[in-house]
Order: C-alpha cells, then structure tokens, then sequence
C-alpha cells in the first residue's frame, strides 16, 4: 500500500530542489532576454528595472505552482488497481490556508507599492521643473497621429511628426477625434489610451538623440497597424530652429510641412517620404511602392486629372474606390502637408499614374 498521510520529505526535497533549478534558470533567461527596444528617455530606465523585478518575483511563483502541479501528476498519479481507492480524508488545514493567504497577499501589497513609487516619481517633473515643461498637444485619429505645440498667443503649430529636444521634460496632452488609440513610443516605455472627449496626460524627458517610431497600441479599426508616427529627438538648437521654421511656415494659414526644415519638393521623394508615408499603402512602379492596403495607383488613376487627385489627398473620404474603405487614410494631409507639397505629388502622380 502506497504512503497515504501526506508528502514524504524526500518528495518536498526533490519539488524544491527542481523549482530552485527551473526559477533560477527561468531569472536568468527573463534577464537574457532583450525585451525592449533602446531606451530614449529618462524614465525608462526606471520602468526597465520594474520590469526586471517583476520577473524576478513572478518566475519562481510561476515555477513554484508548475512544480507541484507536473510533479504531483508524475509521482501520485492513478496507477492500475487505484480506480476505486480514496485519498485520506483532509478537513482543511488552517495554518497552510493563512500561510497561502497572507504571503501572496504580501508579495502584491510589496510590488504594487513599488510600481506606485516608480509611477510617481516619473510623474514628478524633474529638475527641469514643471514650470518649465514643454507642452505638446497630441491627437489621434483613423489612422494618424498629429503634434500641435502651443505657441505664445493661443496658437499652435501643428506637425504630423513628433519632434522633441533632447534633455527637456516634456508633457502630453492626448486627445482622440473618433475611437480609442494609444499614444506610444516604445522608446519612451509609457503609454496611455487617446479617448474621445476627455485629455489624458503623461511626461517624459528624451534622453536619446534618434529617430523613434510613434506607433497606437488600441486596436482601433482597419488601418489600426499603419497607425504610425516618427518621433524626432533633436538637440535643442535644432529643435528651436526647426518650430521657428514650422511657426514662419504656418502664419497666414495652413499647416506646416511634414519634413522638418528641409521639405523635399520632389513628388516622389514626398510619396516615399512623408509620414504617413504614400508608399506604405499603395502600390506604385515608378515609386517602387507595391503595398496594398490602399487602391493600386498603376491602376485606379488612368484617365484621372490633376484635380481628382488633389482632392483624394486632401478629402479622401470624397470618393471611395470600389473594395476599400473609407476612414483608413488620414484625413489631416491637407493639414498636415503644404500646399506646393501636395501640389508636388499631385502633379508627380499626375505624370506617372494617370496615362
Ligand atoms: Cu489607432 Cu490603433
């Protein structure tokens, strides 16, 4: 007859001596591993090192819980001849139930308070000051993203590239136009849900010089993957400069341009260039585009003019080609892009695509 009264200690000696190898190999694997892309701001070195005791603390529970649980399938399993037999009789068992109760109970107590502190103090603006924060406006809509930046007087200029100076705290301001997005650059780790009808809110400081992708982390629709975005990390002269560029543009009406200081005028150097970019929905030889997401321009504009596609540009919604959608291309083109820009791909496309 098999041992009836509980767990030898040769079998607890063997589940903790395997759970000590798995959690140890399970830490340093979780460690290993290059989860995140590179770090581009202050902040997230303090979130990478939560992340790390995260999975410090979580491997060994999880270890600990698949131990008992293969190990217990392995050893006291059925064998033949048991069918009918019973385990001892168990009425509970108070100290093992206050024991399992209070040291989970713990451990969550332990990391929520720590990530309350890490969130805290990211949200605390840093020696910058908070007076001293940047502002920027940021709004996402089916399918883009566009950066207002307020300026003295009310107004603000408007970019759809996201362009911050390197070492100066700044704080978003996130809005929606339509459905639920999320405002994200992996490069900053935070992120926070766009939601029509109210402003959410969080700061960073760029610590990083770079180009980073501005990506929506909310399914939100159709175009929800080319729901993207560049973050440009600039120093700070550079950063002056190029809103003195975007505020000179922008007086008397429009928006500014989509490529900073140096917009290319060169159609199909916009096609390729600008974000969002052209070529990533649609499919075009002389670009060399062969995307599919939106309507192919070696076919859809034969036989069209100059005036057809201007207006696709600036209102897409105004006529839909059969079998696509409408809602999936930006609607802010012709904020976003000036007009001898959308004059420049309108006549590149009228030159490649239409005959
Ligand atoms: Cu916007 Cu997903």
């Amino acid at each position: 007859m098999r041992e009836q009264h509980g767990i030898s200690r040769a079998h607890i000696a063997r589940m903790v001596a395997i759970g000590a190898i798995a959690s140890a190999l399970g830490i340093a694997l979780g460690l290993l591993i290059d989860w995140f892309p590179v770090q581009a701001s202050e902040e997230a070195r303090a979130i990478d090192t939560l992340w790390d005791v995260l999975v410090i603390v979580s491997v060994p529970i999880f270890v600990l819980v698949m131990t008992v649980v293969l190990y217990s399938v392995w050893q006291f399993r059925m064998r033949p001849g048991e069918e009918l037999a019973d385990g001892p009789p168990i009425h509970g068992h108070t100290r093992l139930e206050v024991v399992w109760t209070a040291i989970p109970a713990i451990i969550l107590v332990a990391l929520c308070s720590y990530a309350y502190v890490v969130l805290r103090d990211i949200e605390t603006a840093d020696g910058s000051g908070s007076g001293k924060e940047m502002k920027v406006r940021v709004v996402g809509e089916q399918f883009t993203w566009t950066f207002y930046y307020p300026q003295q007087g009310g107004k603000e200029v408007v970019s759809n590239q996201l362009y911050l100076p390197v070492g100066k705290g700044v704080r978003f301001a996130i809005q929606s136009k339509d459905v639920l997005h999320d405002f994200w650059v992996p490069a900053f780790r935070q992120k926070i849900d766009a939601v029509p009808g109210i402003t959410t809110s969080f700061r960073l400081t760029p610590t990083k010089q770079g180009v980073f992708p501005v990506v929506c982390a909310e399914l939100c629709g159709l175009g929800h993957s080319v729901m993207r975005q560049t973050a440009h990390v600039v120093a700070p002269a550079q950063f002056d400069k190029w809103l003195a560029d975007k505020r000179a543009k922008s007086q008397g009406g429009g928006g500014g341009g989509a490529t900073g200081s140096a917009p290319p005028k060169d159609g199909k150097a916009l096609f390729t260039g600008v974000e969002p970019k052209c070529s990533s929905c649609h499919t075009l030889a002389d670009a060399g585009a062969d995307a599919t997401i939106g309507p192919d321009f070696d076919k859809v504009l034969k036989g069209k003019d100059a005036a057809f596609i201007e207006k696709s540009i600036t209102d897409p919604s105004a006529e839909i080609e059969k079998g696509y959608q409408d809602g999936i291309m930006p609607p802010n083109y012709g904020q976003t892009l000036k007009p001898e820009e959308i004059k420049a791909l309108t006549d590149y496309l009228v030159k490649v695509a239409t005959k």
